[in-house]
């Protein structure tokens, strides 16, 4: 009891202080707030799908992506009608494909189960597949004004130095907090401009890595940590897992205009694209025409390439690769792609794009 009592305490200490923040934060953002193509008339649609495109890119990185999205798939019922490997290539190059995979799921959903439209509740967005709690408080306090939190990274950080919280921002229990903290002190109509002026705070000027622009910060004053001198420090986050790294040994096959691909399995790691044929392990050219069945007389040329490394969450490819160059065709088994296709039909992740670049 008397733990939950000062737990209690602590929290409206807290409140206090955020209590004071928003109003400037508020008025600062209504200001500051960048012109942004899922700002201008926004709809639940376009909020729902720039806001996982953010999840994983910078906002400027996204625009394109964003526009060209838009333009193709306009509305939820294009989305839950898209072909799988249609949105796999408008996806290319985002990474975490299946982000997007869960945004056709949910259109299939919101077509069936509510006519076409995106609920307006948060409780009801949550229960989508890939809404989670940022991405249902953004919606329903972007578009329809519900007094939700969405707290991500960036509001993290942000909060870690207002308060001077040396909690880890990578734990559940800070996000709860944080989020309970938030509900509380939600500006009544207000709650969109709120979220996103915290989220546009940590972006532009509490940036990450111990350098934010304390002097333009609208809320400096509040800031426990730089009162402290702990904007620096701030905020705490426990180093990531070590990466597995895995050695892998990429192909171009090449027949005149044709190149060879092969589609992966459809579980796991980048899940039923399309990628350059590769096999685990540095092999040598002779151990791959036994793999791949080229006969060597059929081999016009073979160069090796330059190595490359990819970083996926959890593992590292470190790469070396060849060009085969053949005159009769592509070894059977493998797809026979035309290589003006590569841009236009199979969606080929990034993993692969220091060899792809390569083709001709
Ligand atoms: N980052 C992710 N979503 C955002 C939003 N809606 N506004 C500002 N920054 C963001």
């Amino acid at each position: 009891m008397e733990k939950k009592e000062s737990g209690e305490r602590e929290i409206l200490a807290d409140v206090k202080r955020l209590e004071r923040v928003a109003y400037p934060l508020l008025t600062w953002y209504k200001e500051n707030g960048r012109d942004l193509p899922w700002r201008r008339e926004p709809n639940p649609y376009k909020v729902w799908i720039s806001e996982i495109m953010l999840q994983q890119t910078r906002i400027e990185a996204v625009k394109p992506y964003f526009d060209r999205f838009m333009k193709e798939l306009p509305d939820v019922a294009a989305l839950a009608a898209v072909d799988d490997d249609r949105l796999m290539k408008l996806w290319e190059g985002l990474g975490y494909y299946n982000r997007a995979r869960n945004l056709k799921k949910a259109a299939d959903v919101i077509v069936r189960e509510y006519g076409g439209v995106m609920p307006p509740q948060y409780l009801e967005l949550k229960k989508l597949p890939g809404i989670g709690c940022y991405t249902a408080g953004a919606i329903a306090s972007i578009v329809f004004g519900e007094a939700v939190p969405a707290v991500d990274g960036n509001v993290l950080r942000v909060l870690s130095r207002i308060l001077a919280s040396r909690e880890d921002i990578g734990k559940a229990s800070v996000k709860k907090r944080a989020e309970e903290m938030l509900r509380r002190i939600m500006p009544a109509g207000e709650a969109g401009a709120f979220n996103q002026g915290l989220m546009e705070l940590g972006e532009t000027v509490c940036v990450p890595n111990g350098s934010p622009k304390c002097e333009e910060c609208p809320v400096k004053k509040e800031c426990l940590a730089r009162e402290l001198g702990l904007t620096g420090e701030l905020p705490v986050k426990a180093p990531p897992k070590k990466r597995r790294i895995e050695k892998r040994t990429v192909c171009i096959m090449e027949q005149e205009d044709q190149v060879a691909l092969c589609r992966r399995e459809d579980t796991g790691l980048l899940a039923s694209l399309y990628e350059l044929p590769n096999v685990e392990g540095h092999w040598s050219l002779e151990q791959l025409s036994r793999v791949f069945h080229f006969r060597e007389d059929q081999v016009i040329s073979a160069e090796q390439l330059p190595d490359a490394k990819h970083v996926f969450s959890h593992v590292e490819w470190h790469m070396i690769g060849y060009r085969i160059k053949v005159g009769k065709g592509l070894p059977k088994g493998l797809i026979a792609a035309k290589k003006e296709e590569l841009k236009t039909i199979y969606p080929l992740p990034n993993a692969f794009s220091r060899y792809t670049k390569l083709i001709k």
